[in-house]
């Protein structure tokens, strides 16, 4: 049926309508902080405040570090931007953070991570909602009592003589050791016993494989795949709908062929591990429901969640301590006292006894904060605490990091590397959040630290260590990461101690 006389006229009436709608429907929905009375950062169609970052790509951390400042300077506590269409609330205020991240957890249960029936692999502990998250929660949680966390202190132990071994080559003081690549094996050697239970050996012959597991999926960023992302991060429900997934493919085919068989494996030859495997077999045993999906899934986020932050944190630990001798006379001096009181011997116990170290780590993970957001999503109605905004249902939060960790109201002199920050122990400090906190914080906190901290003290306690020539005396961020990642390699000289 014609409106006119004239198809043409008719087209024309047709799409101009409809671009009036869409018009008014972006304004509506671009309004939608100011009509709340929330100070909002101005959008633009189609992407809202998200940065286009074809082809190059942009540091996440980056862009909502620009965010927090920009409501910081109005003095707001909080904030709101679009994610494509979505209207997002940016929180600039530690304590309302905390509010959200642990008190009122319940009305908070969820994160706005993308994830795709199409990609199995994608659903997992980090995008997963709701009670599934929930179950999936204890399960994982069961890995990282104390009592496992020892067993994997003698994997990192035995994963140590090939890092030694391996150091010891460059040990004159004169050569460049690329320190990314050696925190990176090393990681992985330990990160391979503790999920499948066997010495990959990565510095012998690199298991690429394995590597590619964790590495990829922050790694491989070709301009189809931030298409991709950006497309599942500012229209994750048209992204769905398409089927597009967001975990590279290699990294999909790996775990789809390695975890089946590495699990019919152990099943046929009545084999037992003391690992992350074991724990989903005999879950599985146990009757609990578990998919091999569901396996290969889990299985892929530890790797992806522990390989890249633990090796980042420890190899940004080793250039602060190049840089900083004083700080690595110090490290070095502790552990001089707590290898003799255990006879030399690297166990739990011992290792917490490292308290300056920690200090080190802690202040290392406030400059990089290697996850660089924390996501929630509101599932309740919830009005914050003493002010005037109900949060509705269904919106995006997003807490910053970078900005906090760098603010001076909470660290004075934000950009200098100082450790006694922390002097007592003190990591409870407001605004310094690099696990996250509350019931969905990192499962893996103790761990990721463990790891960082065995890699340090098997440096120390063996090399001098010393910026290479070639190192920048500032390190300049990669752009195109989802985590904090950085431009060139890390040079540093190692020269051995003789004792
Ligand atoms: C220094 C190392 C690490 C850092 C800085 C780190 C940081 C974080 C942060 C900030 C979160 C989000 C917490 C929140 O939303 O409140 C997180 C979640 C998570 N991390 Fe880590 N992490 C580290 C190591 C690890 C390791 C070694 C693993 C795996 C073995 C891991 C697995 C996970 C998982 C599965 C989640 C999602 C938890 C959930 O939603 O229930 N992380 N991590
Ligand atoms: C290492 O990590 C653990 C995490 O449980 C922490 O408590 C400990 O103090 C850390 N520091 C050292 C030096 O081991
Ligand atoms: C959180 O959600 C519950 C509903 O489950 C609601 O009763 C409560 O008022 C919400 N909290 C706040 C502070 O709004």
């Amino acid at each position: 049926m014609l409106v006119t006389s004239n198809i043409t006229t008719d087209v024309i009436i047709a799409i101009s309508t409809i671009a009036i709608i869409i018009y008014f429907y972006v304004k509506h929905q671009y309004s939608y902080w100011k009509r709340l009375g929330v100070p909002q950062l101005k959008p633009t169609f189609p992407l809202g405040n998200y940065p286009f970052t074809l082809p190059k790509g942009l540091q996440i951390g980056a862009y909502t570090r620009r965010y927090y400042e920009a409501f910081k300077k109005l003095g707001a506590p909080y904030g709101g931007v679009y994610i494509g269409l979505t209207p997002t609330l940016v929180i600039t205020d530690a304590d309302v953070a905390k509010t959200i991240l642990v008190n009122d957890f319940n009305n908070f249960t969820d994160r706005n991570m993308y994830s795709s029936k199409h990609q199995p692999v994608s659903v997992n502990l980090l995008s997963q909602t709701g009670k599934e998250w929930k179950a999936a929660r204890a399960k994982f949680t069961s890995l990282f009592t104390t009592a496992k966390l020892r067993s994997f202190i003698n994997f990192a132990a035995t994963c140590k003589q090939d890092l030694v071994a391996y150091l010891d080559e460059f040990a004159d003081g004169k050569k460049d050791v690329a320190i990314r690549r050696v925190t990176g094996l090393y990681v992985a050697d330990v990160t391979t016993m503790i999920l499948f239970g066997f010495h990959a050996h990565n510095f012998k012959s690199e298991n690429k494989e394995i590597n590619s597991f964790g590495r990829a999926v922050f790694e491989s960023f070709t301009p189809l795949y931030q298409l991709k992302l950006l497309l599942t991060h500012c229209y994750p429900k048209l992204a769905r709908f398409l089927g597009v997934g967001n975990v590279n493919k290699e990294v999909e085919d790996f775990g789809n062929v390695y975890i089946p068989n590495a699990v019919e494996y152990r099943i046929k030859n009545n084999i037992r591990g003391i690992d992350f495997l074991q724990l989903l077999i005999d879950a599985k045993k146990a009757g609990v429901e578990l998919t091999m999906d569901e396996m290969v899934s889990q299985s892929f986020i530890f790797a992806a969640g522990g390989l890249e932050t633990s090796a980042s944190t420890s190899m940004v630990m080793l250039y602060e301590l190049a840089k900083h001798k004083e700080c690595q006379t110090k490290v070095r001096e502790e552990i001089y006292r707590i290898r003799e009181k255990y006879e030399g011997k690297t166990t739990y116990d011992s290792l917490m006894e490292h308290t300056y170290l920690q200090q080190v780590l802690n202040e290392v993970l406030r400059i990089y904060p290697f996850v660089t957001n924390l996501y929630r999503i509101c599932v309740q109605d919830y009005n914050i605490p003493g002010r005037d905004l109900v949060i509705e249902k269904g919106t995006p939060l997003l807490i910053p990091l970078v900005g906090f960790h760098r603010d001076p109201d909470y660290f004075p002199e934000p950009l200098k590397f100082d450790p006694s920050r922390f002097d007592d122990k003190n990591d409870k400090q407001k605004g310094y959040l690099p696990f996250g906190a509350g019931p969905r914080n990192c499962v893996a906190a103790r761990l990721g630290m463990i790891q960082s901290n065995l890699t340090v003290v098997a440096v120390i306690e063996n090399y001098e260590i010393s910026l290479s020539p070639k190192t920048p005396d500032t390190l300049e961020m990669c752009e195109n990461s989802f985590t904090l990642s950085f431009k060139n390699e890390i040079f540093l000289n190692f020269k051995k101690i003789q004792n």
